[in-house]
């Protein structure tokens, strides 16, 4: 079984439900502003940005907002349960420029060269996201010179390092906690 059917399993879905709760809670909220991190990511009014393992969509309301609306954003996650409130949370929020997808971002299935940014937010290390098959992917979806935005949780120090191995991208700086690269 791939991580998309397994994100349709309910078991899977019931043992990810209090990492839901975790990941909107008030205290995360309180501890941290995800339009300060978005703003690390260097995020731009009009631009097209996929959002990988949106979660319960803690970014996705927020970069949907700063995206405007000539932007687009591309909100990706196998876990079904995630995916349905998210899109309830862009229902009520009354966004038009949000797409979100239940899917594995290892095969996104999105267009070559069509993205300005990756959001890899909080989403690496992460067992059902190798890095030697995520970044060929996010190199193919992104347009030249694209951005890959990374908000590395848990604090993983070789990540960063690792990131930069296959030589498809190229370190530009850290800002508000946010490691940013761009495509080569
Ligand atoms: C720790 S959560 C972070 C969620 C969100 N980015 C946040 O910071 O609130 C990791 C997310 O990655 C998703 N995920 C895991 N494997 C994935 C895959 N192969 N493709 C896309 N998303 C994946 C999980 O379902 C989960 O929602």
């Amino acid at each position: 079984m791939n991580t998309e059917e397994s994100g349709n399993l309910r078991v899977l879905n019931w043992l990810f439900k209090p990492a839901g709760f975790l990941m909107e809670s008030r205290l995360r909220q309180w501890l941290m502003n995800p339009v300060k991190t978005l703003e690390g990511a260097g995020i731009e009014t009009g631009q097209t940005v996929l959002e990988v393992g949106c979660g319960t969509g803690f970014f996705t309301i927020p970069a949907a907002k700063l995206l405007g609306d000539e932007g687009r954003l591309v909100a990706m996650d196998p876990l079904q349960d995630y995916t349905r409130r998210v899109s309830k949370k862009v229902e009520s929020a009354g966004l038009k420029n949000v797409r979100v997808v239940k899917r594995d971002a290892l095969n996104t299935g999105l267009n070559t060269a069509s993205m300005d940014m990756v959001l890899l937010f909080g989403v690496i290390p992460f067992p059902s996201l190798p890095l030697n098959r995520l970044l060929p992917e996010m190199h193919r979806v992104l347009k030249p010179q694209g951005s890959l935005a990374v908000w590395l949780f848990p604090v993983s120090g070789l990540v960063p390092k690792w990131i930069l191995e296959p030589g498809l991208f190229t370190f530009v700086g850290k800002r508000n906690g946010v490691y940013n690269y761009r495509r080569c």
